[in-house]
């Protein structure tokens, strides 16, 4: 059974993330949660998703003590990050790319604060070749379907690199260390928020126009060698465009073609950059 709550119950975070999202138009369907400190939001969030929770319904932490990140990684949660999670329950197909519009969402609301990022397949978000912003999809499906996609958010904001572990700090960027400006948890995820439903109903609307927008985020790797980290081995071809799931289209050394989904892959880099696996954090 789904009890909302568990968080601050004082104004705090949440309400004034909900009055930012009020102040652009939004007024938001669902629970905003905030904590301190969390394991992980996504973890929260996830079991909110089992007991019912509604779409939209969104968990906030400061800090995690077991932020995760994608392929069984650990995701590095000091205090100063977003640590956001969502919850979709999406109704329509098809929701491989619904990873792909949360990196666009990101994008933009990092430019709406005057960062230029950019999107590495599957869903890294770099700037200047460095690991901003990760994003975690995970799904729930039963017999009747996809239920429930939690996404989860994390975004290197304050932080300064003696904050995180020894292997991110040279791979990893932070807003105020690419800015020099403060932009706040909160700020961040009104914005992720805010863009995340543009980009979701325009999924629902015209899902291409989603993949049109991903590419226009990408980093411009097309037509260029690179190599996959797949399932302890490496993968090497020539990156070709995307397919109409999100799948990255590869041609490979020997002329054949393969399509790479997302979830084989643990990290992507140029071929000619030699041992720098950037977003593989
Ligand atoms: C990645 O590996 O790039 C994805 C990282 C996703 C991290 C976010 S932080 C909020 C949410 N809670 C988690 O435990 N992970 C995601």
């Amino acid at each position: 059974m789904y009890r909302e709550g568990g968080g601050s119950t004082m104004m705090g975070p949440a309400d004034g993330v909900r009055e930012a999202l009020r102040a652009r138009g939004l007024d938001w369907p669902a629970p905003i949660e905030h904590h301190a400190r969390l394991g992980s939001t996504s973890d929260l969030l996830k079991e909110k998703a089992r007991e019912g929770a509604p779409e939209w319904a969104a968990v906030l932490a400061d800090e995690q003590t077991g932020g995760r990140g994608r392929q069984g990684r650990a995701w590095a949660s000091p205090p100063g990050g977003l640590y956001l999670s969502v919850l979709l329950r999406p109704q329509f197909a098809p929701a491989s790319l619904i990873p792909l519009a949360a990196g666009v969402a990101v994008v933009e609301a990092l430019r709406e604060h005057g960062v230029t990022a950019e999107l590495k397949w599957p869903n890294d978000v770099l700037a200047g070749g460095r690991k901003l912003a990760g994003i975690l999809a995970e799904a729930s499906s039963s017999s009747s379907g996809l239920e429930w996609v939690v996404l989860g958010v994390g975004m290197n904001l304050l932080a300064p690199s003696e904050a995180l572990p020894d292997d991110l700090r040279d791979g990893a960027a932070s807003v105020l260390a690419l800015t020099g400006r403060r932009l706040e948890p909160a700020a961040a995820a009104t914005a992720v928020l805010a863009r995340l439903t543009v980009w979701y109903d325009a999924l629902r609307a015209d899902a291409p126009s989603v993949l049109r927008a991903w590419r226009a985020c990408a980093v411009p790797w097309w037509g260029r060698r690179v190599e996959l980290r797949s399932r302890g081995s490496v993968v090497r071809g020539v990156a070709e465009d995307l397919d109409p799931a999100g799948a990255l289209l590869l041609t490979l050394e020997d002329g054949s073609r393969r399509t790479v989904l997302s979830g084989e892959v643990t990290a992507v880099r140029l071929a000619a950059e030699g041992t720098d696996w950037v977003g593989g954090r």
